[in-house]
């Protein structure tokens, strides 16, 4: 260990000591290098928050305590000050409706801080978790409330955590879309009154709104300057968050389930343990922000997360369902002669009674269909084998479709309410299996478990999930907690994923759902990589990918080449451009190889050469976001660089076209100012080099003006096309 890092780790252990010491003046402040919570927890007295953000001194901590600073209660029960909008709310067994917590104690765990509350009068309990990940400005929170009354306690309110943000020219960064346009990035000033941003879907929480936000606490979002706070929820379920801006000095931020229509019952020494949510901040705008939750959801949020990906062909925009055992090993070859590691058969492989043609039938019956594949799975696990690849196949284990023998056998394990009709989705078929139900939990664990241990040479699966929770029901719930039933799916569904990775830690899991309705770190820890969207236009995948960014790393974003035109937006972009988006996250394909012309196969060989070169560079480096798309710029750019800066890999997509168009040079950013960076230019496609193919220039040349993009390739009449796209690599000596 050289002497900075170690440097680095004593200070680092010495954190929970401090927190310790503060905690015994009744001061807790909760740290990592770059940031501070700060709360003052005097024994039984409301538990006071004053301060997350700029990482905070001793002394400015003593000047903030002696100063009386402004406070606010940290976990706001409901019920005595019935006008402020409250973290928790519960009725107690008699019917009162309210809450009186103050602290009971502090205790420090290694990096978890723990502050228990309790009500004045009831025993009803409430500890406040606060976890540090210092190497990556992460704190986590999350609570556990109890109660040791006679009968049940209802909880109406359970939020996971809160912050407050000084009031100010405060402006929040959302996401928000559907399928096919998931991560699309609003940016707005928080207006006053209460802002909710929440999710009803049940199942896919990306498909309208999305659990992370970042607040920019100094005016308008900037990249690299200003003071921001990240937010994500780390629950995949129904959740909301809730920004009340209410005239005063702060800006209030609750986050958690959503508890409409699911008031929760709280039997006597249960524990209701809410979902994290995880927090960061920066004084240098959102760039760093975004690199804090990347290092933590590589280094403790995505399995395998500093793992490098496999470049992959995925069947579904080749063949969709028209699977034959003659076309999957024809695509394993291609993958291969390209240069690819991974062939992945999507959907249509399964079904006996009712074979998976269409998308209306035959999910639940995880049966191979021979007609289409008469040497089952085993004959592709061995022709990928021959090829020199990977297989991977996809299964939607959690859903079943209505003309199913699964469902013929068992219409009581999906989600349901009593007397009404079934709500199927997708195909007007599909319905989810009711995960609070255990003989469903173990369906999931058999599907999945079956399909690993017969076929150990399956080495990815694609776990998909392409419907809502439409209708409030469970037919194994009793009566009185029929209000727990999306609660109850995302535990079910937790204690299955742990099942599996439990016996089968290596296998490579994708998250998908409808696209990028599961992309959220609530989901992730079992998942290795998340499907970003089903839209594959690489112009539209710029902007989706953009706002992917903002929370989550590139080393999970699938990210493939399509055909064109595009079939999601009818779009024909060249195969550069396709490819060079597709470049900017884990690189796949999607397509059937066999339309290709040879030229274009031998582009794209060369392509996922290029690729493998900066594969490290993209996957576990740091990215620095440099033009966005949503600022309507003509073009889009952002770069990656390794943790040393000595490599980095430029990416430049033309986002529209027009002729003599003055384009924006775009300084670079993340690089060594001192140290010299030879320029090459990847996956090139014009009969010449550009100006300053291989020439070097230092990374403060580069930071202050950037390199000049020519705004369009310079190749054969026949072959140019509109929007020109550039990626570039750097290597400093
Ligand atoms: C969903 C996924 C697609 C594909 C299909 C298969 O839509 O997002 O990628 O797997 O299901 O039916």
């Amino acid at each position: 260990m050289d002497l900075k890092l170690a440097l680095r780790y004593a200070a680092l252990s010495a954190m929970p000591l401090l927190a310790t010491f503060c905690a015994q003046a009744e001061t807790v402040h909760i740290s990592t290098p770059g940031t501070s919570l700060l709360l003052k927890a005097d024994k039984d007295k409301e538990l006071r928050f004053y301060h997350y953000g700029e990482k905070l001194s001793d002394t400015d901590i003593k000047s903030i305590m002696a100063s009386k600073a402004s406070w606010v209660n940290a976990y706001a029960p409901y019920g005595i000050n019935t006008r402020r909008e409250t973290a928790v709310a519960a009725t107690h067994t008699d019917g009162n409706m309210t809450l009186d917590l103050v602290v009971d104690g502090v205790e420090h765990d290694g990096n978890t801080t723990t502050i228990s509350l309790k009500d004045t009068h009831y025993p009803f309990f409430v500890k406040l978790n606060y976890r540090t990940y210092p190497d990556e400005d992460i704190i986590e929170m999350w609570s556990e409330i109890s109660h040791g009354e006679k009968g049940t306690v209802t909880l109406s309110e359970y939020a996971s955590g809160y912050i407050a943000l000084p009031y100010g020219d405060v402006w929040s960064s959302n996401l928000y879309g559907e399928w096919a346009k998931e991560g699309w990035l609003e940016e707005l000033p928080v207006p006053h009154g209460v802002k909710v941003v929440k999710n009803r879907d049940g199942l896919r929480p990306n498909h309208a709104a999305h659990g992370e936000v970042m607040f920019s606490l100094d005016g308008k979002p900037q990249e690299n300057a200003g003071r921001v706070v990240g937010a994500a929820l780390c629950y995949p379920g129904n959740f909301k968050l809730r920004t009340l801006n209410d005239n005063s000095n702060w800006i209030h931020f609750f986050a958690g389930i959503n508890e409409e229509h699911a008031p929760y019952i709280l039997e006597k020494g249960e524990t209701f343990t809410t979902p994290a949510l995880a927090v960061t901040y920066s004084g240098n705008g959102m760039g760093d922000v975004s690199r804090n939750f990347h290092r933590w959801g590589r280094n403790y949020k995505l399995a395998h997360g500093n793992k490098l990906r496999d470049v992959l062909l995925n069947s579904w925009e080749g063949v969709y369902f028209d699977i034959k055992e003659d076309e999957m090993k024809q695509m394993m070859q291609d993958i291969a002669s390209l240069g690819g590691e991974l062939f992945v058969m999507d959907d249509g492989w399964f079904g006996n009674k009712y074979p998976r043609n269409n998308n209306n039938l035959g999910l639940g019956d995880w049966v191979v269909d021979t007609s289409k594949l008469p040497n089952g799975i085993k004959g592709l696990t061995d022709a990928a084998k021959k090829a020199g690849v990977k297989f991977g196949i996809w299964i939607e284990p959690e859903m079943l479709d209505e003309k199913s023998e699964l469902y013929e056998k068992h219409p009581d394990y999906i989600i349901k309410a009593q007397h009404r009709a079934n709500m199927p989705g997708r195909g007007k078929a599909q319905i989810a299996l009711d995960l609070a139900n255990p003989k469903c939990q173990d369906i999931v664990f058999t599907i999945v478990d079956t399909l690993l241990t017969k076929y150990p040479d399956i080495a990815y699966i694609k776990w998909d999930a392409n419907n809502a929770m439409p209708i409030h029901g469970s037919q194994v719930l009793p009566a009185n907690k029929q209000s727990h039933n999306n609660i109850e799916y995302w535990r079910g569904l937790s204690k299955t994923l742990d099942r599996i990775r439990e016996k089968h830690p290596d296998v490579v899991i994708q998250a998908c759902s409808s696209g990028g309705g599961r992309v959220n770190y609530g989901f992730l820890p079992w998942f290795d990589e998340y499907w970003t969207s089903d839209n594959t236009d690489a112009l539209q995948r710029v902007y989706i990918q953009w706002g992917t960014s903002y929370f989550f790393p590139a080393i999970g974003m699938g990210s493939h080449i399509s055909a064109a035109p595009n079939h999601q937006t009818g779009r024909r972009t060249s195969l550069k451009y396709r490819t060079d988006v597709a470049m900017a996250g884990r690189l796949g394909m999607e397509l059937q190889p066999k339309d290709m012309t040879d030229a274009e196969k031998e582009q794209t060989r060369r392509a996922i050469a290029d690729y493998k070169v900066i594969r490290p560079v993209v996957q576990l480096g740091d990215l620095y976001r440099l033009q966005s798309p949503f600022d309507k710029k003509g073009a889009a750019s952002l770069m990656y660089v390794t943790p040393d800066k000595k490599q980095a890999a430029f990416f430049w997509w033309k986002t529209e076209s027009m002729a003599a168009e003055q384009l924006h040079k775009v300084p670079m950013n993340g690089l060594d100012p001192d140290k010299i960076y030879t320029v090459r230019e990847i996956n090139r496609i014009d009969n010449k080099p550009l100006q300053y193919e291989g020439q070097a220039f230092t990374g403060r040349a580069l930071m202050a003006n950037g390199l000049p993009m020519p705004a369009f390739h310079s190749v054969d009449k026949a072959d140019a096309t509109d929007f020109s796209s550039r990626v570039l690599i750097l290597e400093a000596k």
